[in-house]
């Protein structure tokens, strides 16, 4: 039995391993070439010390020194002395190219692209290898631009399925990627994509969630939501996809099925137009209900232009709740600011 370890780099790439059962992390991770920080192996130094995001695991011995008990009750572990007893998800406070991790990549090809409406796009990529990609929802990865020499950057807006993987796009006038796949991209077209990368992705929920999507922000949450579908989670989540204008909002059918499907989703659109004829019109800020913050005790996740978060983060500090968590994304339009 193994169990599936992703390491969460600082600058958010990510490598998974396997973990052998009652193997230490730190040997499983030398073991697959990843040389995360380390010293004495004894549990003495706390050089090996990163905080388990996710999972169940056994901390093993260690002195005070290395790590005190308020870390180790906050999540911190050491890795040299840790065993995993599920999946888990470690964040590292190293740089994915001091510990010799480069992020992978994957040969692909188009294997659909539809045209949602006149702003988005979403198209699918069907990899080379059907089991080689691993990535935590919400994660994004870097993809070549057919008959270019350039990459784009796009999250997740679904987990793999059968080795394709599928993204939304924001259809720019012009743009490089919007071009190509508006009037050129045909199925079979080779391309490459990079990664995972980011540290926007979904943790375990030990409490209820707020997601807030702007525009093609959605697609990361559609990609969290199919994993929280097949989760055993009953946490409320309500979500909240706001775009500029009507015909910006895109696969508002798979958030119903989800609705129906994941115990303690809700969701609304909202939208940003004053001449629309939506029922909500305006920001995601303006139709916001308290009940969503759960007095604090909420994980936010928010998706979408940097004057959204910006929007979101003043309005939470005006109503003086501080959540639990705040995990956010920062994207221009035709690619996610790292
Ligand atoms: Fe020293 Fe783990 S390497 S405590």
């Amino acid at each position: 039995m193994t169990h599936r370890i992703a390491f969460n780099f600082e600058d958010g790439v990510t490598r998974f391993i396997q973990a052998r059962a009652g193997e230490l992390v730190a040997d499983a991770a030398y073991r697959e070439g990843v040389n995360i920080p380390m010293d004495c192996r004894d549990g003495a130094c706390g050089t090996c010390k990163c905080r388990c995001e996710q999972g169940d695991y056994t901390l093993g011995s260690y002195i005070d020194d290395a790590m005190t008990e308020e870390e180790a009750a906050g999540g911190f572990v050491l890795t040299c002395q840790m065993k995993a007893q599920s999946d888990c998800v470690i964040s590292i406070p190293a740089s994915s190219a001091s510990c010799k991790v480069k992020p992978s990549a994957m040969a692909g090809a188009i294997a659909e692209v539809r045209k949602l409406s006149p702003t988005t796009i979403g198209f699918s990529v069907r990899l080379a290898d059907a089991g080689g990609l691993s990535f935590l929802p919400g994660q994004y990865v870097n993809v070549s631009v057919p008959g270019t020499t350039q990459t784009r950057s796009y999250s997740f807006s679904s987990m793999p399925k059968d080795g394709t993987v599928e993204f939304l796009v924001r259809n720019i006038p012009g743009g490089l990627m919007s071009s190509y796949l508006a009037d050129r991209a045909a199925p079979g077209d080779a391309l490459t994509i990079t990664g995972p990368v980011g540290s926007f992705y979904l943790r375990e929920l030990k409490r209820p969630a707020l997601f807030l999507a702007g525009g093609t922000g959605l697609a990361p949450f559609l990609a969290m939501l199919e994993v929280l579908e097949k989760s055993a989670s009953s946490q409320p989540v309500h979500m909240i996809y706001g775009v500029t204008n009507d015909h910006d909002l895109v696969d508002v059918d798979r958030l119903h099925a989800f609705a129906k499907t994941i115990p303690g989703f809700t969701f609304t659109t909202v939208v940003a137009d004053p001449a629309s004829s939506h029922e909500r019109r305006g920001y995601v800020t303006h139709h916001l209900p308290e009940s969503a913050l759960h007095g604090g005790d909420v994980d936010v996740y928010l998706c979408g232009p940097p004057p959204m978060v910006d929007a979101v983060r003043a309005h939470l500090a005006e109503k003086g709740v501080k959540p639990a968590s705040f995990h956010f994304e920062k994207f221009s339009p035709s690619e996610i600011a790292k």
